[in-house]
């Protein structure tokens, strides 16, 4: 296993394709969750250096916050709150350009402009999603979702 992450210049998709194959070092033949999560969340917030990045885990009835990098946050949130609890319930990715237009967004943190949510769904049923937030609007797109979804693919849930 790598244990140092090369950081790509380049466009998003460069850098999505040098991030990808370190991230599949990162988590060959390991399958703790846990650490699995958090090292995901280190190589994106080292390569995209974005706001927050990290995991919310389905716990009962609420999403509870998990593995992440960046400012600390909202530690539980309900199912339909938020962006993060919209993807949840209707087990959709969110892209949002800005995030004072997303009726009941969350702010963690002031600093959020732009946030995408991907759920992560298992046997059918929604596991948990990913989250990201940028001090930029519009920071994030379909490039963000297609990569994601593909890192999100790589994790042994
Ligand atoms: N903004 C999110 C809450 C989570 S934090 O951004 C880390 C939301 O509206 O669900």
């Amino acid at each position: 296993m790598a244990e140092d992450l090369t950081i790509a210049q380049g466009t998003k998709e460069d850098q999505y394709q040098s991030l990808l194959p370190q991230i599949k070092g990162l988590l060959e033949g390991e399958n703790d969750l846990i650490a699995n999560l958090a090292n995901v969340s280190a190589a994106l917030k080292e390569q995209f250096n974005w706001l927050w990045v990290g995991f919310y885990l389905v716990k009962e009835d609420q999403l509870v916050v998990g593995p992440f990098q960046g400012p600390v946050a909202c530690t539980r949130i309900r199912k339909g709150k938020g962006v993060c609890g919209t993807s949840w319930e209707k087990a959709q990715t969110f892209i949002v350009p800005d995030v004072e237009a997303f009726p009941g967004h969350i702010a963690c943190s002031s600093l959020s402009k732009s946030e995408i949510v991907v759920p992560i769904i298992l046997d059918g049923k929604v596991f948990g999603v990913l989250d990201a937030d940028s001090e930029q609007l519009n920071r994030f797109d379909e490039t963000d979702q297609y990569y994601l979804e593909k890192i999100l693919a790589l994790i042994p849930f």
